[in-house]
Protein backbone atom coordinates (compact mmCIF):
# COMPACT_ATOMS: atom_id res chain seq x y z
CA UNK A 1 0.00 0.00 0.00
CA UNK A 2 1.24 3.75 -1.20
CA UNK A 3 0.16 6.97 0.92
CA UNK A 4 0.78 10.14 -1.52
CA UNK A 5 -0.23 13.48 -0.81
CA UNK A 6 -3.58 14.27 -3.64
CA UNK A 7 -4.02 17.19 -5.99
CA UNK A 8 -7.21 18.44 -7.28
CA UNK A 9 -6.47 15.85 -9.76
CA UNK A 10 -6.89 13.19 -7.56
CA UNK A 11 -10.42 14.36 -6.95
CA UNK A 12 -12.48 12.56 -9.33
CA UNK A 13 -10.82 9.29 -7.76
CA UNK A 14 -12.80 9.47 -5.02
CA UNK A 15 -16.46 9.00 -5.44
CA UNK A 16 -16.78 5.75 -4.34
CA UNK A 17 -14.92 5.72 -1.53
CA UNK A 18 -17.24 8.96 -0.12
CA UNK A 19 -20.44 7.20 -1.16
CA UNK A 20 -19.18 4.24 0.61
CA UNK A 21 -18.70 6.42 3.98
CA UNK A 22 -22.16 8.18 3.74
CA UNK A 23 -23.96 5.10 2.90
CA UNK A 24 -22.17 3.73 5.89
CA UNK A 25 -23.59 7.03 7.75
CA UNK A 26 -26.86 5.80 6.51
CA UNK A 27 -26.22 2.61 8.42
CA UNK A 28 -24.79 3.52 11.59
CA UNK A 29 -27.29 6.43 12.22
CA UNK A 30 -30.50 3.81 11.10
CA UNK A 31 -33.00 6.51 10.29
CA UNK A 32 -32.25 8.48 13.45
CA UNK A 33 -30.91 11.63 11.36
CA UNK A 34 -31.58 12.53 7.76
CA UNK A 35 -28.53 11.44 4.91
CA UNK A 36 -28.33 13.04 1.88
CA UNK A 37 -28.93 11.19 -1.54
CA UNK A 38 -25.61 10.09 -3.19
CA UNK A 39 -25.90 12.59 -6.44
CA UNK A 40 -26.04 15.80 -4.58
CA UNK A 41 -23.73 14.77 -1.58
CA UNK A 42 -21.31 14.29 -4.02
CA UNK A 43 -21.08 17.21 -5.78
CA UNK A 44 -21.26 19.41 -2.43
CA UNK A 45 -18.14 17.54 -1.48
CA UNK A 46 -16.33 17.66 -4.50
CA UNK A 47 -17.11 21.19 -4.92
CA UNK A 48 -15.36 21.71 -1.16
CA UNK A 49 -12.57 19.49 -1.52
CA UNK A 50 -11.55 21.81 -4.87
CA UNK A 51 -12.48 24.88 -3.32
CA UNK A 52 -9.93 23.84 -0.47
CA UNK A 53 -6.73 22.20 -2.18
CA UNK A 54 -7.41 25.30 -4.64
CA UNK A 55 -6.95 28.03 -1.30
CA UNK A 56 -4.52 25.69 0.54
CA UNK A 57 -6.64 25.46 3.77
CA UNK A 58 -6.95 21.59 3.53
CA UNK A 59 -4.86 18.84 1.99
CA UNK A 60 -5.45 15.01 0.84
CA UNK A 61 -3.94 11.79 1.16
CA UNK A 62 -4.62 8.71 -1.28
CA UNK A 63 -3.84 5.61 -0.21
CA UNK A 64 -3.38 3.01 -3.23
CA UNK A 65 -1.99 -0.21 -4.01
CA UNK A 66 1.69 -0.42 -4.30
CA UNK A 67 0.99 -1.27 -8.22
CA UNK A 68 -1.29 2.17 -9.16
CA UNK A 69 -4.88 1.49 -9.96
CA UNK A 70 -7.97 2.94 -7.69
CA UNK A 71 -7.87 4.63 -4.13
CA UNK A 72 -8.52 2.29 -1.13
CA UNK A 73 -8.53 4.90 0.99
CA UNK A 74 -8.18 8.37 1.92
CA UNK A 75 -8.10 11.20 4.15
CA UNK A 76 -9.02 15.19 4.04
CA UNK A 77 -7.79 17.19 6.71
CA UNK A 78 -8.47 21.26 6.55
CA UNK A 79 -6.53 23.59 8.94
CA UNK A 80 -8.99 26.12 11.06
CA UNK A 81 -8.30 29.29 12.54
CA UNK A 82 -8.57 28.73 16.16
CA UNK A 83 -11.10 30.10 18.49
CA UNK A 84 -10.99 32.46 21.36
CA UNK A 85 -12.18 29.95 24.38
CA UNK A 86 -9.33 26.91 24.44
CA UNK A 87 -5.69 27.43 23.70
CA UNK A 88 -4.89 25.08 20.52
CA UNK A 89 -2.41 28.29 18.69
CA UNK A 90 -3.43 29.98 15.10
CA UNK A 91 -4.67 27.01 13.96
CA UNK A 92 -5.81 23.02 14.75
CA UNK A 93 -6.06 20.74 12.21
CA UNK A 94 -9.30 18.83 11.29
CA UNK A 95 -9.87 15.88 9.68
CA UNK A 96 -12.46 15.91 7.43
CA UNK A 97 -13.13 12.70 5.91
CA UNK A 98 -11.53 9.01 6.43
CA UNK A 99 -12.61 6.25 4.43
CA UNK A 100 -11.14 3.24 3.54
CA UNK A 101 -12.89 0.87 1.07
CA UNK A 102 -14.57 -2.12 2.77
CA UNK A 103 -12.49 -5.21 1.23
CA UNK A 104 -9.06 -3.20 2.64
CA UNK A 105 -10.03 -2.33 6.08
CA UNK A 106 -8.72 -3.01 9.26
CA UNK A 107 -5.20 -3.59 7.57
CA UNK A 108 -3.82 -0.62 8.65
CA UNK A 109 -4.53 2.05 5.96
CA UNK A 110 -7.21 3.94 8.03
CA UNK A 111 -3.96 4.10 10.64
CA UNK A 112 -1.53 5.33 7.78
CA UNK A 113 -3.86 7.95 6.39
CA UNK A 114 -4.24 9.12 9.97
CA UNK A 115 -0.27 8.89 10.74
CA UNK A 116 0.31 10.64 7.34
CA UNK A 117 -1.81 14.05 7.90
CA UNK A 118 -0.45 14.32 11.35
CA UNK A 119 3.04 14.17 9.88
CA UNK A 120 1.67 16.85 7.88
CA UNK A 121 -0.20 19.01 10.43
CA UNK A 122 3.26 18.99 12.53
CA UNK A 123 4.97 20.23 9.62
CA UNK A 124 2.82 23.04 9.26
CA UNK A 125 3.22 23.77 12.40
CA UNK A 126 -0.35 23.03 14.05
CA UNK A 127 -0.07 21.33 17.58
CA UNK A 128 -3.69 19.67 17.87
CA UNK A 129 -6.14 18.35 15.91
CA UNK A 130 -9.55 16.74 15.78
CA UNK A 131 -11.93 14.34 14.17
CA UNK A 132 -15.55 14.26 14.11
CA UNK A 133 -17.16 10.84 14.34
CA UNK A 134 -20.74 10.00 14.77
CA UNK A 135 -21.70 8.83 18.13
CA UNK A 136 -23.07 5.65 16.62
CA UNK A 137 -19.63 4.77 14.88
CA UNK A 138 -18.62 2.77 17.84
CA UNK A 139 -15.85 0.75 15.75
CA UNK A 140 -13.99 4.23 14.50
CA UNK A 141 -14.34 5.67 18.02
CA UNK A 142 -12.23 2.51 19.07
CA UNK A 143 -9.62 3.41 16.13
CA UNK A 144 -9.72 7.39 17.44
CA UNK A 145 -9.23 6.17 20.97
CA UNK A 146 -6.90 4.14 20.24
CA UNK A 147 -4.50 7.00 18.40
CA UNK A 148 -4.62 9.21 21.07
CA UNK A 149 -7.76 10.99 20.38
CA UNK A 150 -10.07 11.98 24.03
CA UNK A 151 -13.79 13.48 23.93
CA UNK A 152 -13.55 17.07 23.51
CA UNK A 153 -16.77 18.98 21.93
CA UNK A 154 -20.16 17.15 21.95
CA UNK A 155 -22.38 18.42 19.36
CA UNK A 156 -26.17 17.83 20.15
CA UNK A 157 -28.59 17.71 17.13
CA UNK A 158 -31.97 18.27 17.05
CA UNK A 159 -35.45 19.78 14.96
CA UNK A 160 -36.38 23.28 15.76
CA UNK A 161 -40.20 22.10 14.44
CA UNK A 162 -41.63 19.69 16.69
C1 LIG B 1 -12.82 3.90 10.12
C2 LIG B 1 -11.90 3.44 8.98
C3 LIG B 1 -11.45 4.64 8.16
C4 LIG B 1 -10.68 2.78 9.61
O1 LIG B 1 -9.81 2.38 8.57
P1 LIG B 1 -9.11 0.92 8.64
O2 LIG B 1 -8.12 0.86 7.56
O3 LIG B 1 -10.16 -0.09 8.70
O4 LIG B 1 -8.40 1.09 10.07
P2 LIG B 1 -7.10 0.31 10.61
O5 LIG B 1 -6.97 -1.00 9.92
O6 LIG B 1 -5.96 1.24 10.59
O7 LIG B 1 -7.51 0.12 12.10
C5 LIG B 1 -8.47 -0.87 12.43
C6 LIG B 1 -9.41 -0.24 13.39
O8 LIG B 1 -10.31 0.60 12.70
C7 LIG B 1 -11.58 0.49 13.32
N1 LIG B 1 -12.55 0.05 12.32
C8 LIG B 1 -13.62 0.78 12.02
N2 LIG B 1 -14.38 0.16 11.13
C9 LIG B 1 -13.77 -1.00 10.82
C10 LIG B 1 -14.08 -2.08 9.96
N3 LIG B 1 -15.20 -2.10 9.23
N4 LIG B 1 -13.24 -3.13 9.88
C11 LIG B 1 -12.14 -3.12 10.64
N5 LIG B 1 -11.78 -2.12 11.46
C12 LIG B 1 -12.60 -1.07 11.59
C13 LIG B 1 -11.47 -0.44 14.48
O9 LIG B 1 -11.19 0.34 15.62
C14 LIG B 1 -10.28 -1.24 14.12
O10 LIG B 1 -9.61 -1.64 15.26
P3 LIG B 1 -9.93 -2.99 16.01
O11 LIG B 1 -8.86 -3.89 15.54
O12 LIG B 1 -9.84 -2.60 17.44
O13 LIG B 1 -11.29 -3.48 15.62
C15 LIG B 1 -12.61 2.43 8.04
O14 LIG B 1 -12.96 1.30 8.77
C16 LIG B 1 -13.82 2.98 7.32
O15 LIG B 1 -13.70 3.49 6.21
N6 LIG B 1 -15.02 2.88 7.92
C17 LIG B 1 -16.23 3.34 7.28
C18 LIG B 1 -16.26 4.88 7.12
C19 LIG B 1 -16.05 5.57 8.44
O16 LIG B 1 -16.62 5.22 9.46
N7 LIG B 1 -15.21 6.61 8.41
C20 LIG B 1 -14.91 7.38 9.58
C21 LIG B 1 -15.86 8.53 9.67
S1 LIG B 1 -15.50 9.53 11.11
Amino acid sequence: MEISAGTVDDVGALESLWLAMVEHHRDVVGGQWPVRGRAESWAMCRKDYLKWLDEGSGFLFVARPADGGEPVGYAFCQVQPAGPTFDLGESYGEVHSLVVSEEARGSGVGSALLEACKQELRSRGTTYWTIGVVEANHDAVRLYERLGFGSWTRHLLARVDD
